[in-house]
């Protein structure tokens, strides 16, 4: 496709370090310039708690979403945190019809994915990642920069990866799970869902769910309350 289309990305959320990022990986992977940020929060919140304020907030159309979304646009997450992807998706789909199929993928010209791994959408993988063979991706994860994920795994929806993880063959990542940077998941690990695995942790026996694990090996310490 030729048009403009193409050339806006709109992005759900704004925390700024992770926008800055995104630009960044929406242009090398898209050749995307422009963005729309759309907040499911008035704009003066999302100033307060993003500090967007830091950033040329002149260059990018921020706004509330009261009437709506672009039709036919396409679309990133900018959030961060166990559930926020989640709450942020379901707030759009469930008021603007907004479909996973409008997320787009940016995968970074550096980074490898294989051809064999089943990729959902809205996938953001930064550069120098590596994806193999017969692994699964599920909608929204985050794959940061310098991560290994091996072989046959099933990455969960929402999960974020911080940079230099390395997840080997047929682990299991439940959904929301977020993974500490440089983290090491041993072959075979299941990891629950909502849990956050600490950095530099080195996880040899699967982790439950809700829980944040730590440590070398890797044991829960704490429960994550739901709410
Ligand atoms: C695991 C984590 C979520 C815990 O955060 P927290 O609940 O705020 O924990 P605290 O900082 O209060 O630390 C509590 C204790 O756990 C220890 N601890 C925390 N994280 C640890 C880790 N990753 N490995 C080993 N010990 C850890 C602390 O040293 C502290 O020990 P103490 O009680 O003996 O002093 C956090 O430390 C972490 O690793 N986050 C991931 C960071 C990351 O990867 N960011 C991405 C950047 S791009």
């Amino acid at each position: 496709m030729k048009d403009d289309a193409y050339k806006t990305l709109n992005v759900l959320g704004c925390v700024p370090g992770l926008l800055n990022v995104l630009f960044e990986l929406a242009h090398e992977a898209q050749r995307i310039r422009r963005f729309n940020i759309l907040l499911n929060v008035p704009v003066e919140i999302a100033l307060e708690n993003a500090g967007l304020d830091e950033w040329d907030v002149a260059k990018i159309h921020v706004y509330e979403c009261e009437d709506g979304v672009p039709e036919n646009g396409l679309f990133a997450f900018s959030v961060v945190g166990v559930k926020s992807k989640e709450i942020v998706y379901n707030y759009f789909n469930e008021r603007f019809g907004l479909h996973k199929s409008q997320f787009l993928n940016l995968i970074h010209p550096t980074a490898y994915v294989s051809r064999s791994a089943d990729l959902d959408y809205g996938l953001q993988v930064e550069p120098l990642s590596l994806v193999s063979s017969r692994t699964t991706l599920g909608f929204g994860v985050t794959i940061k920069r310098g991560c290994n994920v091996g072989h046959h795994c099933c990455i969960g929806r929402f999960v974020t990866l911080n940079p230099g993880v390395t997840v080997c063959g047929y682990v299991t990542v439940g959904d929301q799970t977020m993974i500490g940077a440089g983290a090491v998941v041993r072959d075979g690990v299941k990891i629950g869902c909502h849990t956050v695995i600490g950095a530099g942790s080195v996880v040899v026996d699967d982790i439950p769910d809700h829980v944040v694990a730590f440590g070398n090996p890797c044991r829960p310490q704490k429960v994550i309350k739901i709410h």
